[in-house]
């Protein structure tokens, strides 16, 4: 009875070490190290072996990573500098419920691989240089309260599946270079679902619809074709005006020739 209490007690003491390393954890952190540049060396323990143990319990040892029961679950490195691209591998980062790499100078897409994150709550990529489309995989991140993508150089759509994530509560995609309709699911959210004004769209030059002011491009060329079409019918009854005259004018000389030639047959009695 005793020997078997023993054995609990080491096997728990041998189960529960100081530092409890993950190695997705340190797969995730050591491509997101080789795909960012530093150039400000802001950085502070970002090294490999680091990678291997950044978490003891609820303690990090790295900066910008916060732990909780020794996997990272925020992420947090903004107005750094940092350049580079996303690593895809930060899908590895399977327990992350914040990844805020907002204000630096970071290219490349956004990976869509970011759909294995499904603990993910708050996405914040704003103020950066990602290119691309928005991944509509991020509709699998089920929890997602907050996307900002603001102030990148993303095209393409808005994903219309992003209405699906019921949680969302902020989403700003404001200052890229989207085009499209704006999708009804996220410009028009039914029911009591959160709702999003037209500063979430807006600085996106080829986007348009609902919440975005009506016509507000389109209204120039509304405007244009009304005035073209005035325009033209002013110009079409002046000529058409013009036309009278002239057959007016032509007409009147023909009568006059005719009646000069008439009266020339005509003898004078
Ligand atoms: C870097 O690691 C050391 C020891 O591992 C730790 O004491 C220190 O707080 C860490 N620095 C940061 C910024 O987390
Ligand atoms: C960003 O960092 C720069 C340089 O360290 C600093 O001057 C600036 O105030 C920071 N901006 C914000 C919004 O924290
Ligand atoms: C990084 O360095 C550049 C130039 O050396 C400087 O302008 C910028 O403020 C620095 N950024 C931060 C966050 O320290
Ligand atoms: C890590 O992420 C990459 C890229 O998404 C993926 O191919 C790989 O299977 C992942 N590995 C693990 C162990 O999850
Ligand atoms: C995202 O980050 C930016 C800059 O760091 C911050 O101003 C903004 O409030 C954040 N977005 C949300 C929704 O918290
Ligand atoms: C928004 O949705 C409501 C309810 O579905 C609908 O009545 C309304 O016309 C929609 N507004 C726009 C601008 O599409
Ligand atoms: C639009 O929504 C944002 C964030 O939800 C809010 O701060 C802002 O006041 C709203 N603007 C208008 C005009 O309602």
């Amino acid at each position: 009875m005793m020997g078997l209490l023993w054995t609990r007690f080491f096997l728990l003491l041998f189960l529960l070490p100081p530092s409890l390393s993950d190695p997705s954890d340190e797969l995730c952190l050591s491509h997101l190290s080789q795909s960012l540049e530093d150039p400000n060396k802001s950085l502070q323990n970002w090294t490999k072996s680091t990678f291997a143990n950044p978490c003891s319990g609820f303690t990090s040892y790295l900066q910008g990573a916060t732990c909780n029961n020794g996997r990272i679950y925020k992420l947090s490195l903004t107005n750094l500098s940092l350049r580079g691209s996303l690593s895809p591998f930060l899908s590895n980062c399977t327990n992350l419920q914040t990844l805020d790499l907002s204000s630096n100078f970071l290219s490349g897409p956004i990976p869509s691989d970011l759909q294995n994150l499904v603990n993910l709550a708050v996405l914040n990529l704003s103020s950066n240089r990602l290119a691309g489309q928005i991944p509509p995989q991020l509709t699998l991140c089920a929890y997602l309260n907050v996307i900002d993508l603001h102030d990148n150089l993303l095209s393409g759509p808005i994903p219309q599946q992003l209405g699906l994530l019921v949680r969302l509560s902020t989403f700003d995609v404001s200052g890229n270079r989207l085009s499209g309709p704006i999708p009804t699911s996220l410009g028009n959210r039914s029911g009591n679902l959160p709702r999003f004004n037209a500063s979430s769209f807006e600085g996106n030059k080829d986007l348009y619809g609902y919440p975005l002011p009506a016509m507000k491009n389109k209204g120039l060329s509304v405007m244009a074709i009304v005035g073209i079409g005035l325009g033209s019918g002013f110009a079409s009854l002046v000529l058409s005006f013009t036309g009278v005259c002239i057959w007016l004018k032509v007409t009147e000389r023909k009568m006059a020739l005719e009646e000069g030639k008439i009266s020339q047959l005509m003898p004078d009695y």
